[in-house]
């Protein structure tokens, strides 16, 4: 297993440049489910999440091949409807192949996914969506069985704004028969991308990226090629590092307009944030201010950068107060943070941080995906040496972050245990 070592207190400065998104590339290679032929999806990250996908495609038939960040996807023969427990486990997105296999073949088993280390995180709003299309479910061995004779379009509201029902529906629902509207839905930029790329495929959707969503049904849709969206969250997590060193970074390949809660907060504790020519360059203050988060769907504070704003929060002037409104286990980077010597308590949804001058470096342990993140930025805050390891976190969801932080200066290598 690998592990990151960082010597922290370098200011990072330079130019660094954003991957593709992951939450946009994990539902676009799964809508070529619903087309048979041959497809081109570049701007992919390298990353494991992405070989799972690549994995649950080829399990069911279809043929890939990768070439940098474009990988080929032909799902001409694509036969096989069922999606393993060993896959779907490892990554609960791929519980997202269920509606569009039905759709294109009438059925699918795929495996339930099981708990997950942020929280509880049913899918009882994909499975009521499927429901109500027509579909017929039983769930069996652990399995979720799905029949179809015909989808027919339907309104299904959401009980919550749920991004991975609302880009499941979505892609079920371009191949049923008459009108489907999702109500309540999710607004997240990277549904917005799946549903741009579902639209080329002969789809009718209007509405994505508001709360409601009208599909009209098609009978057929065909393969295209298309370019993932750059990930929102890696140059969320970019303009923290600049942020938390007290640097000047300069990042390119992103949209900046898809983080606007996250650039609010970061100019209200201090930090500079100039937006030229489709470069975003970030410094960081002398003097960070603490400021309140609560997470919450898009628009709203994202989930996904709330453990690098703790990790901020940890060294800035006052107290600050985190809410986490979307997971209810979200807040394992806490006990790793305290190791840096931050000063937080847990009361409930909310973190307590109380700012200090400096943290120390420490051996930590990374736990899910964005704690690795907050472990990273606090490493390279911290005075002296990080040791982090569990870093295969990390690598389900950023692209070669050790290499591009050390591209802006860091002191940061991986090596093996
Ligand atoms: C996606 C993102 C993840 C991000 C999250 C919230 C991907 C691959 N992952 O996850 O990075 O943190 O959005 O922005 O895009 N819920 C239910 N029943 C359901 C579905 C969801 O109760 O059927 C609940 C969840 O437990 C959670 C909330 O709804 O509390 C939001 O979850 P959801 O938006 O579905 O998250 P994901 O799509 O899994």
């Amino acid at each position: 297993m690998d592990k990151l070592i960082i010597n922290g207190g370098r200011k990072l400065k330079g130019d660094v440049s954003v991957s593709g998104s992951k939450n946009a590339a994990l539902p676009i290679f799964v809508a070529t489910i619903l087309a048979p032929g041959k497809f081109e999806i570049s701007n992919v990250p390298f990353l494991r999440d992405i070989n799972t996908t690549i994995k649950v495609l080829d399990s069911l038939g279809a043929r890939i091949e990768g070439n940098g960040n474009v990988v080929r996807i032909d799902t001409t023969g694509l036969n096989n409807v069922e999606a393993t427990y060993e896959l779907v486990k490892t990554m609960r997105a791929s519980v997202l192949v269920l509606g569009p296999l039905l759709a294109r073949h009438g059925r699918a088993r795929v495996s339930l996914p099981g708990g997950c280390a942020i929280g509880a995180r049913p899918i009882d709003q994909h499975l009521k969506g499927l429901k109500a299309l027509g579909a017929e479910i039983r769930l069996e061995h652990g399995y979720v069985e799905a029949t179809a004779k015909k989808l027919k379009g339907t309104r299904i509201n959401f009980d919550m704004p749920t991004v991975g029902g609302t880009e499941h529906l979505m892609m079920t629902a371009t191949l049923a028969k008459g009108v489907t509207l999702l109500e309540n839905a999710a607004r997240e930029p990277e549904i917005v991308d799946l549903a741009n790329m579902l639209n080329l495929m002969g789809a009718q959707i209007e509405g994505a990226g508001t709360d409601t969503i009208r599909i009209e049904g098609v009978k057929e849709l065909s393969p295209v090629d298309y370019r993932v969206m750059p990930d929102r969250i890696e140059a969320g997590t970019f303009m923290v590092a600049a942020a938390i060193t007290g640097g000047d970074v300069r990042i390119s390949n992103m949209q900046l307009e898809h983080l606007d809660a996250l650039v609010f907060k970061l100019q209200d504790a201090g930090v500079e944030i100039l937006n030229k020519d489709g470069i975003v360059r970030v410094k960081g203050p002398k003097k960070l201010r603490s400021i309140n988060i609560k997470t919450r769907p898009y628009p709203g504070f994202p989930t996904d950068m709330q453990a690098q704003f703790m990790a901020l929060m940890c060294i800035a002037d006052g107290a600050s107060v985190i809410a986490e409104n979307i997971f209810e286990n979200r807040f394992m980077h806490v006990s790793e943070l305290i190791r840096f010597g931050a000063d937080i308590t847990i009361d409930g949804k909310s973190a307590i941080v109380k700012g200090i001058k400096k943290l120390s470096g420490a051996p930590v342990m990374a736990t899910d995906l964005r704690a690795s993140a907050s472990l990273i930025l606090a490493g390279l805050a911290a005075e002296g040496q990080t040791e982090i390891t569990r870093i295969y976190h990390l690598d389900r969801g950023y692209e070669a972050i050790e290499k591009k932080l050390a591209g802006l200066g860091a002191d940061i290598v991986r090596v093996k245990e």
